[in-house]
């Protein structure tokens, strides 16, 4: 994984953990922060030896708490429709990756920052977490996929109040809109707890999971036929190695050991 300035990097036994680092601002997503994220997920399916990816911001304040207002304040409309189409495809990328993405939501997730949180497979935050579509402060909306995605996640009712008034919830009433899948005390119960649930995974055959991914993003793409994307991915699994690998096991009474073949 090439280095990169504003996103630290480490794969540890399968798991890419991502920490977005500029803490100073409270880890605001800048274009080059964004760009690199990008760059990191072009990487993360074609490479085997990572299976699943925890995504954080650093220290215990932020998980990110938007984009960059200072580059916002510069925007024409112009650069302003090329600006959130940008933020739509890395965010895309996030969850079309065909490796499972938990974020870990240490606190304030922000306009662009509940937009990504919200792009990830699954969120488990930390109980001072506070999420939030501020833009209407500053006179904007959501750019990088957020209408659609909260709307998607949470039902127009809540989502609607939350995208107009630009409240912060709290992690608790986050979790009871089943925005979140869990809450933790601290940040490192929440790492702990996100890594218990992709060594679940990693189990699994990574060609099944790549496929949910895309089954379950379909029922969300509009033009997409999701029982015809369900029926092809199943073909295409049984296709595979671990397919044969995993119903032999069954019968041989034992454990498959799945290869991503
Ligand atoms: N873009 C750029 N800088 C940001 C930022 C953002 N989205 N969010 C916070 N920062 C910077 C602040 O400007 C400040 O920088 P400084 O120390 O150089 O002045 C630093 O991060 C710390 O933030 P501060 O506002 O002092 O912390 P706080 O605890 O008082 O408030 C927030 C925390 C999150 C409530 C507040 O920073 C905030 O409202 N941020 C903007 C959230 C937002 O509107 N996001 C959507 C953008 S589209």
């Amino acid at each position: 994984m090439a280095e990169q300035k504003n996103i630290l990097s480490q794969n540890r036994d399968g798991v890419l953990y991502l920490t977005i680092s500029r803490e100073s601002k409270l880890n605001a997503l800048n274009y080059n922060t964004l760009e690199e994220l990008n760059n990191i997920f072009n990487e993360v399916n074609d490479n085997k030896s990572i299976r699943g990816v925890i995504l954080t911001g650093a220290g215990e304040k932020a998980f990110v708490a938007g984009a960059d207002i200072n580059e916002i304040a510069e925007l024409n409309e112009l650069n302003a429709r090329k600006f959130a189409e940008f933020g739509q495809e890395v965010l895309h990328n996030v969850e079309s990756c065909h490796k499972p993405v938990i974020a870990v939501v240490n606190g304030y997730a922000l306009g662009g920052g509940c937009e990504l949180a919200i792009a990830c497979h699954m969120r488990i935050a930390t109980a001072n977490a506070k999420f939030g579509q501020p833009e209407v402060n500053l006179g904007i909306i959501p750019g990088y996929g957020g209408t659609q995605r909260l709307t998607q996640l949470i039902g127009r009712t809540k989502a609607t109040e939350i995208l107009m008034t630009g409240d912060m919830l709290d992690a608790d009433e986050a979790l009871k809109l089943g925005l979140l899948n869990y809450v933790e005390p601290t940040k490192d119960t929440a790492i702990a707890k996100a890594e218990g649930i992709l060594q679940k995974i990693m189990k699994k055959a990574p060609l099944s999971i790549g496929m949910i991914i895309d089954c379950v993003n379909a029922v969300y793409t509009s033009g997409e036929n999701g029982y015809q994307i369900e029926a092809n991915s199943f073909a295409r699994c049984v296709k595979s190695e671990d397919y044969r690998e995993g119903t032999k096991a069954f019968l041989e009474k034992r454990d498959p050991v799945f290869k991503g073949e």
